[in-house]
């Protein structure tokens, strides 16, 4: 597995028109794509930042992937993610490296990629998002 570059920053929202204020009219950044993905009751919100992105995550429902995070912290840093190569040697590189993935196998994630959480117990209190694929 080879690690590329900082894919993106996921941001949980609790409402991501009111967020935009800040990184459109502060930052003067420009949301790129929004995209619906309702198996994770997510609505992300993509915003280009040179060569990395920011990804705003605003939950769809009560059972989203962001909902629980949103309750216990609050809006704020959710994960970040590296771009790495061969991501299917993940869950075994991490395994022998104590490190445990949040599910068995990649999943497929927005833009054509295929994704891998990280659990933070493991990584030293961050959740880490391994994608591979993608712009
Ligand atoms: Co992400």
């Amino acid at each position: 597995m080879h690690t590329n570059k900082i894919d993106h920053i996921g941001i949980a929202v609790k409402n991501a028109q009111e967020r935009l204020k800040f990184y459109e009219t502060f930052l003067g950044l420009q949301v790129s794509e929004i995209e619906e993905l309702p198996d994770r009751g997510l609505r992300v919100y993509l915003i280009k930042v040179g060569d990395t992105r920011i990804e705003l995550l605003e939950p769809m429902n009560d059972n989203s992937e962001v909902s629980g995070f949103l309750e216990k912290k609050g809006e704020g840093i959710h994960h970040i993610a590296f771009n790495v190569s061969e991501i299917n040697e993940a869950v075994k590189l991490a395994r022998e490296n104590g490190i445990q993935p949040l599910s068995e196998e990649p999943k497929l994630g927005a833009g054509n990629t295929r994704v891998l959480f990280l659990h933070p117990k493991t990584t030293g209190g961050v959740l880490v998002e391994l994608v591979e694929g993608g712009h």
